[in-house]
């Protein structure tokens, strides 16, 4: 099979939804069946996916921003080729690797001065594993406060800290020493932080499940409680950091901010190779490494491997030489002001939020029209979960626009184009979805009854 590879699983196409219905996850199967997001996709590249008949879509989800560059980006590829090219040692252990000391030295380039270390994880909710470790480690403390509605990742450690009892119940109980409080809320925040018994503070600047973003000022005086109290802040930028926002770090939209830890992932992997990164002062991770005896006392297997450190430095050099950052800047600014022309006319729409490249809409009750509030009343008694799927299904099938449902129990809809992203292309996505919002101020219509259909066929199954 070695040499005819890629004949093999070309022989082979087609069985995926039956091969992760017997072996994989037969539930994701099914709903992807359900909303007909079962295309099978044969191509990627760039901004794009194409499906097996040649249909051409735009990818606004980008593998929950893991394709910040695009898919297949050419000089991420050649960088990644020339070295699978060579016999390279390649994670021998007991040693020091150069691409990883190169890849911490370009990726702290762009952090504030203090932030010099890195800790090279595979995920991002490792990324946050190690902060709380660490958090812990170097204050003597237990406690980790968190926000409301925040997503840090999945492992239990992480989902200790999820704001969202939706992911945290049927898994027991997880790790002790974790507590709540209301996002955007320094009063709590500053409670939460006055017994002086906190290691951590974690909060994303924009929440990935609502696409909330701290208000102006938040940051700035939640680092000053953070000092008063000997509590480290922590930045989980998994998904905001990187250029998402239109800066490097999404801290950096305010001058003071200086994080204490900073968690990354996902857009440093370059579509390529998972991997993620905890970076944090030099006190802090001298604490954790404090004698030779201590020097792996944190540490992964797969860390620090060559593809890993490769796929960041081509993303890092990428983002710098194609100037990704201001593209971002640019793009979300002039998405987010078309944006606020076209959902204007909707009824539907609550709110518009995020930052740069990472937006959302929101959706709620109409006030003003007694059809469509009681269209909406109809549809939730029936599925309370459903109606942002009247939005990405449409702009799948009708205009060939991949996106998702922000979270579980949410009506967001969020956003997370690829940086390298065009006017052009983002033309293509506001025109269709001012298309499909005006489908939905017509009820009964199309739109309301797919929808409906949906919701009766969830119940059914
Ligand atoms: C802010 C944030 N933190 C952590 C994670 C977890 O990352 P991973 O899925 O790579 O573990 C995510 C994933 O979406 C995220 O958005």
């Amino acid at each position: 099979m070695h040499k005819e590879f890629l004949a093999w699983l070309e022989q082979n196409r087609g069985r995926q939804y039956d091969l992760h219905t017997e072996h994989i996850n037969s539930a994701f199967v099914k709903m992807l069946r359900t909303i007909g997001f079962d295309k099978g996709y044969v191509r990627g590249e760039g901004c794009y996916l194409w499906d097996g008949e040649g249909n051409k879509y735009l990818d606004l989800l980008t593998g929950w921003g893991v394709f910040a560059l695009g898919r297949h980006h050419p000089k991420i590829k050649a960088i990644l080729q020339q070295l699978i090219g060579t016999d390279s040692p390649n994670l021998v252990r007991m040693d020091c690797s150069l691409l990883a000391g190169l890849a911490a030295e370009a990726l702290t380039r762009h952090t504030s001065a203090d932030l010099s270390r890195v800790f090279f994880t595979n995920s991002g909710t490792e990324s946050v594993e190690a902060a709380i470790k660490f958090s812990r480690c170097a204050t003597g403390r237990e406690r980790i406060v968190y926000c409301e509605h925040a997503f840090h990742g999945l492992t239990t450690g992480s989902l200790a800290l999820n704001g969202a009892d939706f992911f945290r119940e049927r898994f027991g109980t997880l790790l002790p020493g974790t507590q709540r409080v209301p996002f955007n809320n320094l009063v709590a925040l500053e409670a939460a932080l006055s017994d002086k018994q906190a290691a951590a503070f974690i909060v994303e600047p924009v929440q990935g499940k609502s696409c909330e973003v701290v208000q102006d000022g938040y940051l700035e005086e939640a680092q000053r409680l953070c000092r008063k109290s000997g509590t480290l802040l922590v930045l989980d930028e998994v998904q905001s950091g990187l250029g998402r926002t239109g800066k490097w770090f999404c801290y950096q939209h305010w001058p003071n901010v200086e994080p204490d830890i900073l968690c990354v992932s996902k857009a440093l992997s370059g579509g390529y190779v998972p991997v993620g990164a905890t970076i944090t002062r030099p006190r802090v991770m001298d604490c954790v490494f404090d004698s030779m005896e201590h020097c792996v006392i944190h540490s992964n297997t797969f860390g620090q491997n060559d593809m890993a450190m490769a796929a960041a430095l081509a993303s890092l050099y990428v983002m710098e030489d194609e100037h990704i950052v201001e593209n971002a800047a640019e793009m979300g600014r002039y998405v987010m002001e078309k944006l606020k022309g076209i959902t204007q006319s909707c009824p539907f729409v609550s709110d518009i939020r995020g930052k740069g490249l990472m937006f959302g809409l929101d959706f709620a009750r109409p006030e003003n029209s007694f059809k469509l509030k009681m269209a909406w009343d109809m549809l939730h008694k029936l599925n309370a979960g459903v109606f942002g799927q009247m939005i990405i299904i449409p702009l799948l099938h009708k205009h060939h626009i991949l996106s998702q449902v922000a979270g579980y129990h949410t009506e967001v809809i969020k956003f997370l184009p690829p940086l390298t992203i065009t006017r052009e292309d983002l033309d293509w996505f506001l025109g269709a979805l001012d298309e499909v919002l005006k489908d939905l101020q017509r009820f009964p219509g199309a739109a309301w009854d797919t929808v409906f259909g949906l919701a009766k066929r969830a119940i059914r199954a």
